[in-house]
């Protein structure tokens, strides 16, 4: 039957009387999780991480055949082995940890997520890196491509790879990759998701492929899809994340752009300072999470709109644009993103007393533009509210509240507003009552075209 079913599938049959599982794939998900006297065939080793951590990852058109105590495959007829690798999570993954959902675990989690992604692969005697993967190399240009939240992490590495590295750099939504309208010779690819099974990534990764390109993944799933597809991995060490809005993940991709911009740049000097900066992170974005409570007061207050606007300036407006998601998703209240310099160009017939105004405003060179876009905002009415520097006292007077952010090289801001920006969407989501783990008509991979 499977020689007739067309596109993809992740495919369990069980027959009537039969004690064995039939499964199959193509292009989608699936594993199998071998056990002591039992087996398992499911979509995500995090379904079967309560029972085993052994999980055996099936190729393209395998026909695998499941019962108690025996995982048979075959590929065309013939028998072929898989591997059987050890998932490196355990059980606590799949636990909530004594927090009320799992966003809120996984957003505590983050100072570690962004030291066990770079713990490793850089030196802590030269300013060195390695990312066990060819830097080097004859491209010419670096063509990124993701989808929602992977996207906003490509979007911030576009910014630090052509800021720092001299290369050109595109970015790309993998779902508008369309490999016949894009020059891509001598063109290094580069596909971030962190489940490594998003459909339109894997879609765009196998069109860079098939034109010759050279190509990498960042994910944080080892055995995904997307390791099967390209050149060379990079592995994000976030740990499973449950939670369907990704938070933890997201910072473990920033990590591992800042990785490959300080190893990509000739600059020694350069490298020296990103290395030095990033190590720094991980104690910073504690100290967000230790503005928790003030945070989840200013949420009390944005939950009570109907919309809101994000608006950021230069590295900071993909995380506006991150901000505005976190928000949509799980709260369900609408919410848009826009550079500082944008809203003149239409959304100002939108801002009135009823309409919220998050600004970015870090202190770099873009702060004095964005302070005048504050004001623009704040002739208009709205609330507003900032994300600044603690010590910045100028804010105060052009806003309506701040969020504290501690004082960080203005570079590296994205990884704290991002972490206090989640944890505002997630406290206006909770104060209104959304089940914020789960929300409606969204999923965590996104399988299909
Ligand atoms: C889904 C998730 C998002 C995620 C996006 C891309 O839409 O709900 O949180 O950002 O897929 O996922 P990926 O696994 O490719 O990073």
């Amino acid at each position: 039957a499977l020689v007739d079913i067309e596109g993809t599938y992740g495919i369990v049959v069980l027959a009537e009387g039969h004690r064995e599982l039939i499964a199959a794939r193509r292009e989608s998900p699936l594993i199998i999780g071998a056990g002591d006297g039992e087996n398992f065939v499911a979509s995500d080793v995090a379904a079967v991480l309560d029972y085993t951590d052994r999980v055996l990852y099936p190729e393209d058109s395998d026909i695998v055949v499941v019962s108690e105590n025996a995982v048979t495959i075959t590929n065309n007829g013939k028998r072929v082995k898989r591997k059987e690798e050890r998932v490196p999570w355990n059980v606590e993954e799949v636990q909530r940890g004594g927090y009320e959902h799992f966003m809120l675990k996984e957003v505590h989690e983050q100072d570690r997520t962004v030291e066990d992604t770079y713990r490793g692969h850089i030196s802590l005697i030269e300013p060195a890196v390695d990312l066990g993967i060819e830097t080097a190399g004859d491209f010419e240009d670096i063509l990124l491509v993701a989808c929602g939240t992977s996207y906003h992490a490509a979007l911030i590495g576009e910014y630090l790879l052509g800021g720092l590295c001299g290369f050109p750099i595109r970015v790309k939504v993998a779902s508008e990759f369309d490999h016949r309208h894009l020059r891509l010779d001598n063109t290094w690819v580069i596909g971030i998701t962190q489940s490594g099974e998003t459909s339109d990534t894997l879609r765009a990764l196998r069109g860079a492929k098939a034109s010759g390109c050279r190509t990498l993944a960042i994910t944080n799933i080892p055995g995904s899809s997307v390791t099967r597809i390209v050149d060379e991995i990079f592995l994000t060490q976030a740990g499973l994340e449950i939670g369907v809005a990704a938070t933890k993940t997201f910072l473990a991709q920033l990590t591992a752009l800042y990785l490959l911009t300080s190893s990509l740049t000739t600059d020694i000097r350069t490298r020296e300072s990103l290395l030095q900066n990033l190590r720094m992170i991980p104690a910073k974005v504690q100290q967000v999470l230790d503005g928790e409570e003030q945070i989840a007061y200013h949420a009390r207050r944005l939950s009570r709109y109907d919309n809101a606007f994000f608006i950021g300036r230069g590295i900071n407006y993909p995380v506006a644009m991150e901000g505005a998601l976190k928000l949509k998703e799980i709260s369900y209240l609408h919410a848009e993103a826009y550079p500082g310099g944008e809203l003149k160009h239409g959304p100002f017939a939108l801002l009135r007393q009823n309409t919220p105004v998050v600004a970015i405003a870090s202190r770099d060179d873009t702060y004095e533009a964005m302070l005048t876009n504050i004001k623009e905002v704040k002739a208009r009415g709205p609330w507003v509210i900032a994300l600044a520097e603690e010590g910045d006292v100028d804010i105060e007077q052009f806003v309506d509240d701040v969020i504290r952010i501690p004082q960080v090289d203005p570079l590296f801001s994205p990884f704290l507003n991002s972490v206090a920006l989640q944890l505002l969407a997630y406290y206006a989501a909770r104060e209104r009552g959304c089940p914020i783990d789960l929300p409606a008509n969204l999923a965590k991979s996104v399988t299909v075209p």
